[in-house]
Protein backbone atom coordinates (compact mmCIF):
# COMPACT_ATOMS: atom_id res chain seq x y z
CA UNK A 1 0.00 0.00 0.00
CA UNK A 2 1.33 3.73 -0.61
CA UNK A 3 1.57 5.94 1.91
CA UNK A 4 -0.87 8.69 2.12
CA UNK A 5 2.02 11.68 1.62
CA UNK A 6 2.97 9.89 -2.19
CA UNK A 7 -0.78 9.07 -2.93
CA UNK A 8 -1.11 13.23 -2.15
CA UNK A 9 1.51 13.84 -4.13
CA UNK A 10 1.27 11.69 -7.42
CA UNK A 11 -2.31 13.56 -7.34
CA UNK A 12 -0.80 16.70 -7.22
CA UNK A 13 1.42 15.79 -9.95
CA UNK A 14 -1.22 14.51 -11.96
CA UNK A 15 -3.49 17.63 -11.39
CA UNK A 16 -0.64 19.62 -12.37
CA UNK A 17 -0.59 18.40 -16.39
CA UNK A 18 -3.32 19.96 -18.39
CA UNK A 19 -4.90 17.78 -21.15
CA UNK A 20 -4.66 19.94 -24.29
CA UNK A 21 -7.33 19.35 -26.51
CA UNK A 22 -6.21 19.13 -30.44
CA UNK A 23 -7.31 20.58 -33.55
CA UNK A 24 -7.67 18.22 -36.72
CA UNK A 25 -5.07 19.44 -39.84
CA UNK A 26 -6.18 19.01 -43.33
CA UNK A 27 -3.39 16.29 -43.75
CA UNK A 28 -4.85 14.21 -41.06
CA UNK A 29 -2.55 15.06 -38.77
CA UNK A 30 -3.49 16.80 -35.17
CA UNK A 31 -2.02 19.82 -33.56
CA UNK A 32 -2.27 20.82 -30.12
CA UNK A 33 -4.56 23.50 -29.21
CA UNK A 34 -1.51 25.56 -27.75
CA UNK A 35 2.42 25.98 -28.21
CA UNK A 36 5.22 26.79 -26.37
CA UNK A 37 6.82 29.84 -27.95
CA UNK A 38 11.04 29.66 -27.61
CA UNK A 39 12.32 32.45 -29.45
CA UNK A 40 14.24 34.65 -26.31
CA UNK A 41 14.24 38.05 -28.35
CA UNK A 42 16.72 39.90 -30.04
CA UNK A 43 19.40 42.50 -28.94
CA UNK A 44 22.28 44.82 -30.13
CA UNK A 45 24.44 41.24 -30.22
CA UNK A 46 21.33 39.75 -31.99
CA UNK A 47 19.34 36.58 -30.62
CA UNK A 48 19.31 36.17 -27.11
CA UNK A 49 20.50 32.98 -26.39
CA UNK A 50 19.48 30.51 -23.88
CA UNK A 51 21.35 31.32 -20.63
CA UNK A 52 22.33 28.12 -18.25
CA UNK A 53 20.51 26.25 -20.02
CA UNK A 54 17.25 28.11 -18.91
CA UNK A 55 15.53 27.31 -22.04
CA UNK A 56 16.19 23.15 -21.94
CA UNK A 57 14.98 23.85 -18.04
CA UNK A 58 11.71 25.75 -19.19
CA UNK A 59 10.74 23.01 -22.09
CA UNK A 60 10.93 20.19 -19.19
CA UNK A 61 8.94 22.57 -16.86
CA UNK A 62 6.30 22.81 -20.05
CA UNK A 63 6.20 19.40 -20.59
CA UNK A 64 5.59 18.04 -17.24
CA UNK A 65 2.45 20.90 -17.24
CA UNK A 66 1.13 19.44 -19.87
CA UNK A 67 2.68 21.56 -23.24
CA UNK A 68 2.94 18.69 -26.04
CA UNK A 69 3.50 21.25 -28.86
CA UNK A 70 6.74 23.24 -28.49
CA UNK A 71 7.65 26.30 -31.13
CA UNK A 72 10.74 27.01 -32.61
CA UNK A 73 12.64 28.03 -35.72
CA UNK A 74 16.06 28.14 -37.05
CA UNK A 75 16.67 31.70 -35.82
CA UNK A 76 15.98 31.04 -32.57
CA UNK A 77 19.27 28.84 -31.72
CA UNK A 78 16.90 27.23 -29.31
CA UNK A 79 16.48 23.88 -31.20
CA UNK A 80 19.46 22.33 -29.56
CA UNK A 81 17.97 22.81 -26.02
CA UNK A 82 14.45 22.13 -26.95
CA UNK A 83 15.98 18.69 -28.16
CA UNK A 84 17.44 18.65 -24.96
CA UNK A 85 14.87 18.35 -22.66
CA UNK A 86 13.01 16.03 -24.71
CA UNK A 87 15.77 13.20 -24.60
CA UNK A 88 15.26 13.44 -20.94
CA UNK A 89 11.52 13.64 -21.02
CA UNK A 90 11.59 10.58 -23.79
CA UNK A 91 14.34 8.96 -21.31
CA UNK A 92 11.97 9.56 -18.11
CA UNK A 93 9.23 8.11 -19.69
CA UNK A 94 6.90 11.04 -19.29
CA UNK A 95 6.24 11.17 -22.83
CA UNK A 96 6.86 9.49 -25.92
CA UNK A 97 8.00 11.31 -29.42
CA UNK A 98 4.34 10.88 -30.88
CA UNK A 99 2.93 12.56 -28.08
CA UNK A 100 4.49 15.28 -28.65
CA UNK A 101 4.18 18.02 -31.78
CA UNK A 102 7.36 19.82 -32.73
CA UNK A 103 7.49 22.94 -34.71
CA UNK A 104 10.41 24.88 -36.49
CA UNK A 105 10.97 27.04 -39.27
CA UNK A 106 13.08 27.04 -42.60
CA UNK A 107 15.05 30.26 -42.51
CA UNK A 108 15.28 33.44 -45.12
CA UNK A 109 18.76 32.67 -46.04
CA UNK A 110 17.99 28.61 -47.21
CA UNK A 111 15.24 29.21 -49.92
CA UNK A 112 17.04 27.77 -52.93
CA UNK A 113 15.66 23.95 -53.31
CA UNK A 114 19.06 22.66 -53.29
CA UNK A 115 19.15 24.45 -49.47
CA UNK A 116 15.69 23.18 -48.26
CA UNK A 117 17.26 19.55 -47.54
CA UNK A 118 20.02 20.05 -45.83
CA UNK A 119 18.31 23.32 -43.70
CA UNK A 120 15.60 20.59 -42.19
CA UNK A 121 18.65 17.74 -41.96
CA UNK A 122 20.51 20.57 -39.58
CA UNK A 123 17.50 21.85 -37.60
CA UNK A 124 17.07 17.48 -37.21
CA UNK A 125 19.88 17.40 -36.49
CA UNK A 126 20.37 19.77 -33.50
CA UNK A 127 17.35 18.16 -32.01
CA UNK A 128 18.10 15.24 -32.29
CA UNK A 129 14.60 13.91 -33.76
CA UNK A 130 13.71 11.68 -37.04
CA UNK A 131 11.13 14.22 -38.05
CA UNK A 132 9.31 17.27 -37.19
CA UNK A 133 5.87 17.26 -37.06
CA UNK A 134 5.44 20.92 -38.63
CA UNK A 135 7.77 22.56 -40.52
CA UNK A 136 7.14 26.26 -41.85
CA UNK A 137 8.39 28.70 -44.46
CA UNK A 138 9.39 31.36 -41.37
CA UNK A 139 8.93 34.07 -44.14
CA UNK A 140 8.07 35.02 -48.26
CA UNK A 141 11.53 36.34 -48.54
CA UNK A 142 14.58 34.96 -49.55
CA UNK A 143 18.27 36.28 -48.43
CA UNK A 144 21.48 35.30 -49.90
CA UNK A 145 23.71 34.63 -47.19
CA UNK A 146 25.11 38.37 -46.71
CA UNK A 147 21.16 39.07 -46.41
CA UNK A 148 21.38 40.40 -49.69
CA UNK A 149 18.02 39.58 -51.03
CA UNK A 150 17.57 36.62 -52.78
CA UNK A 151 15.59 36.00 -56.38
CA UNK A 152 13.97 32.92 -55.31
CA UNK A 153 10.48 32.74 -56.34
CA UNK A 154 8.07 31.22 -53.27
CA UNK A 155 6.75 27.91 -55.26
CA UNK A 156 10.29 27.10 -55.99
CA UNK A 157 10.81 27.00 -51.75
CA UNK A 158 7.24 25.68 -51.41
CA UNK A 159 8.15 22.30 -53.90
CA UNK A 160 11.51 21.83 -51.69
CA UNK A 161 9.23 21.51 -48.35
CA UNK A 162 6.69 19.13 -50.66
CA UNK A 163 9.59 17.49 -51.12
CA UNK A 164 11.31 17.26 -47.47
CA UNK A 165 7.74 15.97 -46.19
CA UNK A 166 7.79 13.31 -49.07
CA UNK A 167 11.37 12.40 -47.78
CA UNK A 168 9.75 11.72 -44.20
CA UNK A 169 11.49 14.38 -42.57
CA UNK A 170 8.25 16.47 -41.11
CA UNK A 171 5.17 14.98 -41.03
CA UNK A 172 3.21 18.29 -42.13
CA UNK A 173 4.32 21.36 -43.63
CA UNK A 174 2.89 25.26 -44.11
CA UNK A 175 3.87 28.78 -43.96
CA UNK A 176 4.43 31.57 -41.46
CA UNK A 177 3.98 35.78 -42.27
CA UNK A 178 2.55 35.10 -45.51
CA UNK A 179 -0.56 37.52 -46.59
CA UNK A 180 -3.61 36.40 -48.53
CA UNK A 181 -2.29 36.57 -51.92
CA UNK A 182 0.41 34.95 -51.23
CA UNK A 183 -1.51 32.21 -49.44
CA UNK A 184 -3.54 31.96 -52.21
CA UNK A 185 -0.84 31.60 -54.79
CA UNK A 186 0.41 28.67 -52.68
CA UNK A 187 -2.56 27.08 -52.39
CA UNK A 188 -3.22 27.24 -56.43
CA UNK A 189 -0.03 26.33 -57.61
CA UNK A 190 1.49 23.80 -54.85
CA UNK A 191 0.48 19.80 -54.80
CA UNK A 192 0.30 19.86 -51.23
CA UNK A 193 -1.80 22.38 -49.38
CA UNK A 194 0.02 24.33 -46.16
CA UNK A 195 -1.85 22.68 -43.18
CA UNK A 196 -1.08 26.06 -41.07
CA UNK A 197 -0.40 29.74 -40.96
CA UNK A 198 1.42 31.31 -38.40
CA UNK A 199 0.99 35.24 -38.15
CA UNK A 200 0.78 37.29 -35.67
CA UNK A 201 -2.49 37.49 -33.40
CA UNK A 202 -3.57 39.49 -30.38
CA UNK A 203 -6.20 42.11 -29.35
CA UNK A 204 -4.83 44.50 -31.09
CA UNK A 205 -4.59 42.79 -34.39
CA UNK A 206 -7.49 39.98 -34.79
CA UNK A 207 -6.93 39.16 -38.52
CA UNK A 208 -10.43 38.36 -38.79
CA UNK A 209 -10.64 38.31 -42.51
CA UNK A 210 -6.90 36.29 -43.08
CA UNK A 211 -8.42 34.00 -40.03
CA UNK A 212 -11.67 33.29 -41.89
CA UNK A 213 -9.78 32.76 -45.57
CA UNK A 214 -7.87 30.03 -43.43
CA UNK A 215 -11.04 28.69 -41.68
CA UNK A 216 -12.69 28.26 -45.35
CA UNK A 217 -9.46 26.17 -46.53
CA UNK A 218 -9.25 23.92 -43.53
CA UNK A 219 -5.78 25.83 -42.36
CA UNK A 220 -5.20 25.99 -38.97
CA UNK A 221 -4.14 29.45 -38.01
CA UNK A 222 -1.32 29.42 -35.22
CA UNK A 223 -1.01 32.71 -33.89
CA UNK A 224 2.00 34.69 -32.32
CA UNK A 225 3.19 37.29 -29.49
CA UNK A 226 -0.58 36.61 -28.47
CA UNK A 227 -0.65 38.85 -25.71
CA UNK A 228 -0.20 42.07 -27.46
CA UNK A 229 0.11 45.27 -25.85
CA UNK A 230 -0.85 43.01 -22.17
CA UNK A 231 3.54 42.68 -21.92
CA UNK A 232 6.54 45.35 -22.58
CA UNK A 233 8.32 44.65 -25.50
CA UNK A 234 11.41 45.75 -26.60
CA UNK A 235 11.21 46.61 -22.93
CA UNK A 236 8.58 49.24 -24.15
CA UNK A 237 5.05 49.34 -23.26
CA UNK A 238 2.82 49.81 -26.53
CA UNK A 239 -0.50 51.14 -26.80
CA UNK A 240 -3.42 49.19 -25.89
CA UNK A 241 -4.98 46.80 -22.95
CA UNK A 242 -2.56 46.19 -19.97
CA UNK A 243 -3.01 43.35 -17.33
CA UNK A 244 -5.10 46.01 -15.27
CA UNK A 245 -7.65 46.61 -18.06
CA UNK A 246 -11.20 46.56 -16.95
CA UNK A 247 -12.97 43.99 -19.26
CA UNK A 248 -10.01 41.29 -18.87
CA UNK A 249 -10.19 41.68 -15.05
CA UNK A 250 -13.62 41.42 -15.13
CA UNK A 251 -13.63 38.54 -17.22
CA UNK A 252 -10.86 37.42 -14.93
CA UNK A 253 -12.79 37.89 -12.11
CA UNK A 254 -16.27 35.91 -13.77
CA UNK A 255 -13.89 33.07 -14.70
CA UNK A 256 -11.44 32.63 -12.17
CA UNK A 257 -8.52 33.40 -14.14
CA UNK A 258 -5.97 36.33 -14.91
CA UNK A 259 -6.49 38.98 -17.85
CA UNK A 260 -3.52 36.42 -19.80
CA UNK A 261 -5.13 34.02 -19.94
CA UNK A 262 -8.55 35.24 -20.62
CA UNK A 263 -6.30 36.69 -24.08
CA UNK A 264 -5.02 33.15 -24.61
CA UNK A 265 -8.85 31.60 -24.12
CA UNK A 266 -9.84 34.24 -26.68
CA UNK A 267 -7.36 33.08 -29.46
CA UNK A 268 -9.12 29.60 -28.22
CA UNK A 269 -12.00 30.68 -29.07
CA UNK A 270 -11.52 32.03 -31.96
CA UNK A 271 -10.21 28.65 -33.20
CA UNK A 272 -6.71 30.06 -33.37
CA UNK A 273 -3.75 27.80 -31.57
CA UNK A 274 -1.80 30.40 -29.41
CA UNK A 275 2.29 30.67 -28.96
CA UNK A 276 2.63 32.42 -25.33
CA UNK A 277 6.40 32.37 -24.37
CA UNK A 278 7.60 31.70 -21.41
CA UNK A 279 10.48 30.80 -19.29
CA UNK A 280 9.01 31.05 -15.71
CA UNK A 281 7.28 27.95 -14.36
CA UNK A 282 4.17 29.57 -12.39
CA UNK A 283 3.37 31.54 -15.84
CA UNK A 284 3.81 28.07 -17.88
CA UNK A 285 1.12 26.53 -15.50
CA UNK A 286 -1.28 29.73 -15.76
CA UNK A 287 -1.22 29.79 -20.10
CA UNK A 288 -1.90 26.32 -20.22
CA UNK A 289 -4.63 26.59 -17.89
CA UNK A 290 -7.48 27.98 -20.15
CA UNK A 291 -8.80 24.46 -21.12
CA UNK A 292 -11.60 24.42 -17.98
CA UNK A 293 -13.63 27.74 -19.50
CA UNK A 294 -14.98 29.11 -22.24
CA UNK A 295 -16.22 32.93 -23.27
CA UNK A 296 -19.22 33.62 -24.98
CA UNK A 297 -19.34 35.52 -29.12
CA UNK A 298 -20.30 38.23 -26.63
CA UNK A 299 -17.30 38.49 -25.24
CA UNK A 300 -15.45 37.34 -27.80
CA UNK A 301 -16.80 40.30 -29.35
CA UNK A 302 -16.25 42.59 -26.83
CA UNK A 303 -12.00 41.97 -27.03
CA UNK A 304 -11.93 41.89 -30.74
CA UNK A 305 -12.97 45.84 -30.39
CA UNK A 306 -9.54 46.33 -28.99
CA UNK A 307 -8.36 46.16 -32.37
CA UNK A 308 -6.23 48.76 -33.93
CA UNK A 309 -4.18 46.57 -36.98
CA UNK A 310 -1.06 46.75 -34.71
CA UNK A 311 1.86 44.82 -35.31
CA UNK A 312 5.21 44.49 -32.99
CA UNK A 313 6.90 42.55 -36.04
CA UNK A 314 7.33 44.72 -38.51
CA UNK A 315 10.38 43.75 -40.60
CA UNK A 316 10.65 47.04 -42.42
CA UNK A 317 14.67 46.79 -43.47
CA UNK A 318 12.96 43.63 -45.91
CA UNK A 319 10.36 46.42 -47.08
CA UNK A 320 11.77 46.84 -50.52
CA UNK A 321 11.91 42.94 -51.23
CA UNK A 322 9.40 41.86 -53.87
CA UNK A 323 7.73 39.03 -51.51
CA UNK A 324 7.35 41.68 -48.63
CA UNK A 325 3.98 40.70 -46.56
CA UNK A 326 3.28 43.48 -45.07
CA UNK A 327 2.28 47.53 -45.03
CA UNK A 328 5.45 49.57 -45.62
CA UNK A 329 6.03 52.13 -43.17
CA UNK A 330 7.92 55.55 -43.69
CA UNK A 331 10.72 55.01 -42.04
CA UNK A 332 12.22 51.75 -42.18
CA UNK A 333 14.37 50.74 -39.67
CA UNK A 334 18.26 49.41 -40.62
CA UNK A 335 18.31 45.45 -40.37
CA UNK A 336 20.02 43.54 -37.32
CA UNK A 337 20.72 40.86 -39.25
CA UNK A 338 23.04 43.09 -42.08
CA UNK A 339 26.73 42.60 -41.20
CA UNK A 340 27.91 46.61 -42.19
N1 LIG B 1 6.53 33.27 -36.98
C1 LIG B 1 7.08 34.39 -36.55
O1 LIG B 1 7.60 35.21 -37.33
C2 LIG B 1 7.08 34.69 -35.08
C3 LIG B 1 7.32 36.00 -34.63
C4 LIG B 1 7.30 36.25 -33.25
C5 LIG B 1 7.05 35.21 -32.37
N2 LIG B 1 6.85 33.93 -32.83
C6 LIG B 1 6.59 32.79 -31.89
O2 LIG B 1 5.60 33.18 -30.96
C7 LIG B 1 6.12 33.10 -29.63
C8 LIG B 1 5.49 34.13 -28.72
O3 LIG B 1 5.65 35.42 -29.22
P1 LIG B 1 6.34 36.57 -28.39
O4 LIG B 1 7.46 36.01 -27.58
O5 LIG B 1 6.61 37.66 -29.36
O6 LIG B 1 5.19 37.15 -27.46
P2 LIG B 1 4.27 36.74 -26.23
O7 LIG B 1 4.27 35.29 -25.99
O8 LIG B 1 2.97 37.42 -26.49
O9 LIG B 1 4.96 37.50 -25.03
C9 LIG B 1 6.07 37.02 -24.35
C10 LIG B 1 6.31 37.90 -23.13
O10 LIG B 1 5.22 37.75 -22.21
C11 LIG B 1 5.71 37.43 -20.92
N3 LIG B 1 4.68 36.53 -20.33
C12 LIG B 1 4.43 35.26 -20.68
N4 LIG B 1 3.39 34.76 -19.98
C13 LIG B 1 2.99 35.75 -19.14
C14 LIG B 1 1.98 35.84 -18.16
N5 LIG B 1 1.15 34.83 -17.90
N6 LIG B 1 1.85 37.01 -17.48
C15 LIG B 1 2.68 38.06 -17.73
N7 LIG B 1 3.66 38.04 -18.66
C16 LIG B 1 3.82 36.88 -19.37
C17 LIG B 1 7.05 36.78 -21.14
O11 LIG B 1 7.94 36.99 -20.07
P3 LIG B 1 8.72 35.78 -19.31
O12 LIG B 1 9.37 34.91 -20.33
O13 LIG B 1 9.68 36.53 -18.46
O14 LIG B 1 7.66 35.08 -18.54
C18 LIG B 1 7.56 37.54 -22.37
O15 LIG B 1 8.16 38.77 -21.98
C19 LIG B 1 7.64 33.23 -29.81
O16 LIG B 1 8.37 32.78 -28.71
C20 LIG B 1 7.83 32.40 -31.06
O17 LIG B 1 7.83 31.02 -30.76
C21 LIG B 1 6.84 33.66 -34.17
Amino acid sequence: MLPTGLIACVLLHMAASVEVPKLNMLDGGQMPAIALGTYLGFDQNGVVRSKSKELRDAVLAAVDAGYRHIDTAAIYETESEIGEALKMKFNEGVVKRDDMFITTKLWNTAHKKEQVEPAIRSALNKTGLDYFDLYLMHWPIALNEDNSYANVDIMETWRALEDVQRLGLTKSIGLSNFNKEQLQRVLSEGSIKPVALQIEVHPQIIQSDLISFCKSEGIIVMGYSPFGSLVMRYGLQFPGPKMDDPLLVGLGQKYGKTPAQIVLRWAVDRGVVPIPKTIKPSRLTENISIFDFKLTPDEIEKINQYNSNTRYTIPSFWQEHPNYPFEKIDNPVKDPFKKD
